[in-house]
C-alpha cells in the first residue's frame, strides 16, 4: 500500500506548523501511521543545510547556491524520509516542499521557475504531493506574526527571509496563489486570518476526504 503525501505553504507567520501538528494529532488520535516533517531539513545532513539557509549571517548566499541547497536538502529527505514512508504505507504531512521554491526563489527572488521546474524533475524524479494545503494570509499579517514571534522569544529575526521587505512576501504570496491557481486537482487554500481552530477544522476536511478515496 502506497501512503499519501500532503504538504503545507504558505507565507512566514500563516500558521502552518501549528496546523501540522494539531493534524498529526488527530491522525495519530486515529490510529492512522503518520511521520510529520520538514524542509528545509528532515534528516540529520538536511539539518545542517538548513542551518546554512537560514542563517541571518550569511547574506552573501548565492540565489543559485540557495536553489540547489534547497535541492541538495530535499533530495536527501526523499531518500531518507519521505519515498520510504510512503512505501511503508504511511501518511506523510511535510512542511513545505517544491512549491515553496518556485514561490520563494522563484517569485521571491526571480530565478527562471522553468530552470526550477527542470531541476526539481531531477530532484523528485515526478513525485508530487498528493495534497498541497496552501495556508493564505497577506504578507504584511503573516510578517507581522512571524516578527511578534521572534521579538517575544528576543531574536532579532529566525532567518535570513524574515529580514525580507514586504514586497518580497507579497510575491511570494502571490506567487503561491498562483501555483494553486494552475494546480486545482492538487491545491487547497485555506484562509489562514481566522481562529487556530478554524482552521484546523478545513484542513481536517480536507485530509479526511483524502485519506477516504
Ligand atoms: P520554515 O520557516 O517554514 O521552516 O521555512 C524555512 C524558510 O525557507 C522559509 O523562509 C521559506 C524558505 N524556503 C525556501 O526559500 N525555499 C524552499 O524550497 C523551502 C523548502 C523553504
Amino acid at each position: 500500500m502506497r501512503g499519501r503525501f500532503v504538504t503545507f505553504e504558505g507565507i512566514e507567520g500563516s500558521g502552518k506548523s501549528t496546523q501540522i501538528s494539531l493534524l498529526q494529532s488527530y491522525l495519530a488520535g486515529k490510529g492512522i501511521p503518520v511521520v510529520l516533517t520538514r524542509e528545509p531539513g528532515g534528516t540529520p545532513i538536511g539539518d545542517q543545510i538548513r542551518r546554512i539557509l537560514l542563517d541571518p549571517a550569511n547574506k552573501a548566499l548565492d540565489p543559485l547556491a540557495e536553489l540547489l541547497l534547497y535541492g541538495a536538502s530535499r533530495a536527501q529527505h526523499l531518500r531518507e524520509v519521505i519515498r520510504p514512508a510512503l512505501a511503508s504505507g504511511t501518511v506523510v504531512l511535510c512542511d513545505r516542499f517544491s512549491d515553496a521554491t518556485l514561490a520563494y526563489q522563484g517569485f521571491g527572488r526571480g530565478l527562471a521557475t522553468g530552470g526550477i521546474e527542470e531541476l526539481d524533475r531531477i530532484v523528485t524524479a515526478g513525485l508530487r504531493p498528493d495534497l498541497t494545503v496552501l495556508i493564505d494570509i497577506d504578507a504584511r499579517t503573516g510578517l507581522g506574526r512571524a516578527r511578534g514571534r521572534n521579538a517575544d522569544q528576543g531574536l532579532h529575526a529566525e532567518s535570513r527571509f524574515e529580514d525580507e521587505d514586504i514586497a518580497f512576501h507579497t510575491r511570494v504570496r502571490d506567487g503561491y496563489l498562483l501555483l494553486a491557481e494552475k494546480d486545482r486537482d492538487r491545491y487547497r487554500i485555506v484562509n489562514g486570518d481566522r481562529t487556530p481552530e478554524k482552521i484546523q477544522a478545513d484542513i481536517r476536511n480536507l485530509v479526511d476526504r483524502l485519506l477516504a478515496d
